[in-house]
């Protein structure tokens, strides 16, 4: 595997290539990143990864500082998996200077759900894999469905500027009790690693209530309302602070109207909760 610290050495790299596949992570990577790999490698021929900790998309609150950095790990396991060029830049060859030109996501899909609760993330987020893009011009890039509203929001982004990459979105994930792979669940103790098995399993309590509904064809908007809120009540009994467990309709994020709820497979809940000090995201579609 090539790592390359600049783009000029990047761009040396991958000239004439034709079917770069691309996989953007902020490094500490696990099986969940890696099977993105695996994906891309279906997809597309060379792999290229970038690990980058991007300072944008941290709230000033936020674990920047603290976000676990392991490249030689990194390295390895990027090697065993075949990728062919890791693009590893520092903030010096990201941001030279001050970035002061951002992608700005409409507000009805970037401000909801994790924009209302990290505000400027998907600023941070979209703005970094633009420029990763111009630097990769990958063919087809490949984003995990576990950052549900990231992926639809980049996906848009890449329509909107007609940016020649194929968009791949890849299944979560999970340990053996359901736990969605993260580099954040690292932060958590012993106990709480146990007790996070809840928030994937109060997802698919939602998706039961909501699926059982949909089957007796007598799911109101109300009734979802009350799933959510019941949901949002278990984890919060449980000792989590739950920011938002919510049904949304896969298409655009928006609340389901009581035709969505009438058809199948239109549906996701999405969730994120602090177990302790930790944020964890997660989502499952209905
Ligand atoms: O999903 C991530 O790891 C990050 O948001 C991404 C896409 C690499 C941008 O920094």
């Amino acid at each position: 595997m090539k790592i390359v610290h600049s783009i000029s050495e990047l761009r040396a790299q991958l000239r004439g290539q034709l079917r770069t596949a691309f996989v953007p992570t902020m490094g500490n990577l696990h099986e969940g990143h890696l099977s993105l790999m695996r994906l891309a490698a279906n997809h597309g021929d060379p792999v290229v990864a970038s690990i980058f900790v991007n300072r944008l998309q941290f709230g000033p609150n936020e674990d920047f500082d603290k976000y676990p950095r392991t490249l030689d790990d990194d390295i390895t396991k990027l090697e065993k998996e075949g990728v062919y060029v890791l693009f590893a830049p520092d903030e010096r060859e990201m941001y030279p200077v001050p970035q002061d030109y951002r992608i700005s996501p409409p507000q009805d899909l970037g401000d909801i759900l994790e924009g209302e609760f990290r505000p400027g993330f998907f600023i941070g987020v979209t703005t970094v894999v633009m420029k990763l893009f111009q630097c990769v011009q990958p063919q087809v890039s490949v984003f995990g469905k576990k950052d549900y509203q990231q992926l639809m929001i980049i996906r848009r982004m890449c329509s909107q500027f007609s940016i020649p990459t194929e968009i791949i979105p890849a299944e979560t994930i999970r340990e053996s009790d359901g736990l969605a792979m993260s580099s954040r669940n690292r932060y958590l103790s012993t106990d709480e690693r146990l007790e996070a098995v809840w928030l994937s399993k109060t997802l698919h309590q939602v998706a039961d209530r909501i699926r059982q509904g949909q089957a007796s064809t007598r799911i109101t908007v109300d009734d979802v309302v009350e799933i959510e809120s019941a949901a949002k009540q278990i984890l919060n009994h449980r000792g989590w602070r739950t920011d938002y467990i919510s049904v949304r309709r896969r298409s655009d994020l928006k609340a389901p109207q009581a035709q969505d709820l009438a058809e199948p497979n239109q549906l996701v809940v999405l969730a994120a909760s602090r177990c302790g000090a930790t944020r964890l995201i997660d989502n499952l579609e209905i």
